[in-house]
């Protein structure tokens, strides 16, 4: 163990004294996670490790050109104790592409999901229980971990997966949070990798996140890079909006992730009658939305109040309540992930226990 870590119970220890139902979205040390090894053109057997840390060659790809991809998902803990896996196979699928975006070898889906699952299971203990709003945050991560000079792929590799109980991304939950139009910076680029799920993005939203956040705005709202007049998504979520017509729209871009939880919605949207479609969005429609979200893994569903563009708010949750469609999908949606509800799409799956 380093020695820096204050958290670690470690295997075979107490489990800290953890306030499930109030658990922040941050890191807190469990007791396994598990690593692959690309080298000579194959991954490697997966290996647990407690160990929190990574030695890491001073010259590695990741470190100097960003040649890193990640994954985020969840597991819960559902009323019969099971703990159970929500559209583990979608996030393969992504990491897959963002793999192949940054020229990284891909992860294939049964090593992906076996790996997800082993880490899970090793750490079964810091599964949140039932009916506490937390869950297990599953982080995949890929980085070229072989020292190379030059703009080029790396040889060698690193997979790893670790995991760490969490609550709410946005730490007031299911209640709307206000945000503002971004203008004057750009997340990703249009032919970029705006769709990959790749550090740099995050890097390039700092600088327009943090200073929002300091103005008592949740996060920003990105427009689309070439005309400034498409709404993209937020910092860590795909946005959504209910339209006069009660139909459920969310931006159609080539510079935005494609949220597993947004698919999801889309989905239930459709078999609530809200008439999904993805399209682009004008960011000068959205005085005339009656709700607006933000949804992902983490962010789950976090209802928009209200969007400040320009020198106007407009405001959803006038009475500072989430409007009832993006209740309805939250209902519905939570509901599958814990179990609580049919699984009709087969989106769950149970991790042997
Ligand atoms: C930039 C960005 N957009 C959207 C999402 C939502 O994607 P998902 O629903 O797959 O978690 C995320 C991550 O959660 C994200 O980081």
């Amino acid at each position: 163990m380093t020695s820096f870590d204050t958290t670690f119970t470690g295997p075979g220890t107490d489990i800290p004294d953890l306030d499930w139902p109030n658990l922040a979205f941050g890191y807190l040390q469990t007791d396994y996670n598990i690593r692959h090894t690309w080298r000579d053109g194959r991954w490697s057997e997966g290996k647990l490790t407690s160990e929190p840390t990574i030695p890491l060659h001073i010259s590695s790809t990741c470190l100097h050109y960003g040649q890193e991809c990640f994954e985020g998902l969840k597991a819960y803990q559902t009323a019969s104790g099971d703990v159970v896996l929500f559209r583990v196979d979608e996030n393969a699928s992504r990491l897959r592409y963002s793999c192949r975006k940054i020229l990284m070898p891909e992860i294939p889906e049964e090593m992906f999901i076996e790996s997800v699952m082993q880490v899970v299971d090793a750490n079964r203990r810091f599964v949140p229980p039932y009916g506490t709003g937390a869950s297990l945050y599953i982080r995949p991560l890929v980085i070229g971990s072989g020292p190379i000079l030059g703009v080029r792929p790396s040889e060698e590799y690193t997979f790893l997966v670790f995991v760490t109980p969490v609550g709410p991304y946005f730490k007031t939950g299911f209640k709307p949070l206000d945000f503002i139009v971004e203008e004057d910076i750009d997340r990703a680029a249009p032919l970029g990798v705006g769709d990959a799920k790749v550090g740099g993005n995050y890097a390039a939203s700092l600088r327009a996140g943090v200073p929002a956040k300091k103005k008592g705005y949740a996060d920003v709202i990105y427009l689309d890079a070439r005309e400034k007049k498409y709404i993209d998504e937020s910092g860590p979520a795909n946005f959504f909006a209910i339209t006069k017509e009660g139909q459920y729209i969310t931006p159609d871009s080539p510079s935005i992730l494609l949220s597993i939880t947004n698919k999801s919605l889309i989905t239930l949207a459709g078999e609530k009658g809200l008439n999904p479609q993805r399209r682009r969005v004008a960011i000068d429609e959205i005085v005339d939305f009656t709700e607006a979200g933000c949804c992902g893994t983490a962010a789950v569903i976090t209802p928009i109040g209200s969007i400040t563009w320009k020198d106007k708010k407009i405001v959803y949750a006038k009475d500072g309540k989430p409007g009832p469609h993006c209740t309805e999908l939250y209902n519905a949606l939570t509901a599958i992930q814990v179990g609580d509800a049919a699984d009709p799409h087969g989106w769950v799956r149970t991790i042997p226990g």
